[in-house]
């Protein structure tokens, strides 16, 4: 297939562009770079060897979104454009609404007027609410947060416009707590300023970057009171998508809704001994107070994209750590600007 690939120079779309290479499809990437570089297709072209079409422009321009359709043979679209920072989304409402609805409003009405049929969308784990413990994809979803909010009306937004359009194949794809790099260390997460995921924040520490890790709370109701996440390998999770755009293509219903996680917590603590292992030194950390708006565990139930996408993970928490700290250690500072 030919993919639209939306965000594909972000962290999750990169590592996704190089597994559909790998699998035969062909790649057009539209990023406005809102956050991301460029460079990030230099290395994507390198690692998979092919000339990478790239529009950059911001989705939300209907013309320019028009023109893409109108110019580029589409019959797919993965689409991971979108802001995702939980506390600046309560900073800055009106931005994130305005971004994450409008760039699904503007590719989802070209795809209408051009007949491409699937989509695979970018959700998460934050639809849950505050109901995180061994989520299953028919729990009634919430949000408590702006960013959450544009995750719930998304999905509801994708489901009435099903409805609609009886050919249309969305997946709704719920993420759990994407870490990890891919084994070449050439692409990675680059977080711009204070990373605010615990991964990168270590990984961080690591390199002297940052003095140490503040462990937000050690009095949650876990196995050694620190806060508890399903951490999935971005590995795994690009795969994810690939057995998702599979599956569309044979859906009798129009909308699928898959948990992609591991099905395992990991603490906050037991994280960062494992990112220990990796490096071969303790790493300088605190307990500090809690985060607001943190839950105490997270974690999928995974088994409905194990049986209907025959998917499953295969990397470790071992294997997150050594991927993310190969990354971290060749590129210190991210990609260059
Ligand atoms: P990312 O920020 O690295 O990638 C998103 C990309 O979209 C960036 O390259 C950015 O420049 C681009 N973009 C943003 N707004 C745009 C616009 N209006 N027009 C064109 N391009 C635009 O994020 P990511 O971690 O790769 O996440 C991808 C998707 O997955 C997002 O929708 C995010 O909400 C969702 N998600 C991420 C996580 C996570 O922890 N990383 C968890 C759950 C869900
Ligand atoms: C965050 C988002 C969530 C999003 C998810 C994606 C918040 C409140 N939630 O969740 O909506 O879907 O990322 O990956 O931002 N921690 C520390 N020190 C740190 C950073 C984190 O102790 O410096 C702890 C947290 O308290 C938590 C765990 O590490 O227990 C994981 O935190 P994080 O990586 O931010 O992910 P989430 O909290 O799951």
């Amino acid at each position: 297939m030919r993919v639209l690939v939306s965000g594909g120079a972000g962290y999750i779309g990169s590592h996704t562009v190089v597994q559909l290479v790998a699998a035969g499809h062909e790649v057009v990437i539209v990023d406005n770079f809102a956050n991301s570089k460029p460079s990030v297709v230099n290395r994507l072209e390198a690692l998979t060897g092919e000339h990478l079409p790239v529009h950059a422009f911001d989705l939300r321009d209907h013309d320019k979104t028009e023109l893409l359709f109108a110019n580029e043979h589409i019959d797919a679209v993965i689409h991971f454009a979108g802001l995702k920072a939980v506390g600046e989304s309560v900073e800055l409402p009106l931005e994130y609404y305005e971004n994450n609805l409008g760039t699904t409003f503007s590719l989802v009405r070209a795809m209408q007027r051009h007949g491409v049929d699937k989509l695979v969308f970018s959700s998460s784990a934050t639809v849950y609410g505050l109901d995180q413990e061994a989520a299953t994809e028919d729990r009634p979803t919430s949000a408590t947060n702006p960013y959450g909010w544009t995750k719930v009306m998304q999905e509801q937004i994708l489901r009435d416009v099903a409805v609609a359009n009886p050919a249309m194949r969305f997946a709704l794809l719920r993420y759990f707590n994407p870490v990890g790099a891919h084994v070449s260390g050439t692409i990675g997460e680059d977080p711009q300023g204070i990373p605010n995921n615990l991964v990168p924040y270590i990984a961080q520490v690591a390199v002297g970057r940052r003095e140490y890790l503040s462990v937000y709370g050690d009095d949650y109701p876990t196995r050694d009171g620190t806060g508890e996440r399903d951490y999935i390998h971005v590995e795994d999770l690009a795969a994810g998508h690939l057995a998702a755009l599979t599956r569309l293509g044979t859906m009798d219903e129009p909308v699928g809704v898959w948990n992609l996680g591991t099905g395992r917590s990991t603490s906050v603590l037991e994280m960062l001994h494992a990112f220990e292992r990796a490096v071969g030194h303790e790493l300088p950390h605190r307990v500090v107070g809690r985060r607001a708006g943190d839950v105490a565990v997270s974690y999928a139930d995974p088994h409905k994209a194990n049986a209907e996408l025959g998917w499953a993970t295969t990397r470790s928490v071992d294997d997150m750590c050594v991927d993310t700290w190969r990354w971290q250690q060749a590129n210190p500072n991210g990609f260059p600007d």
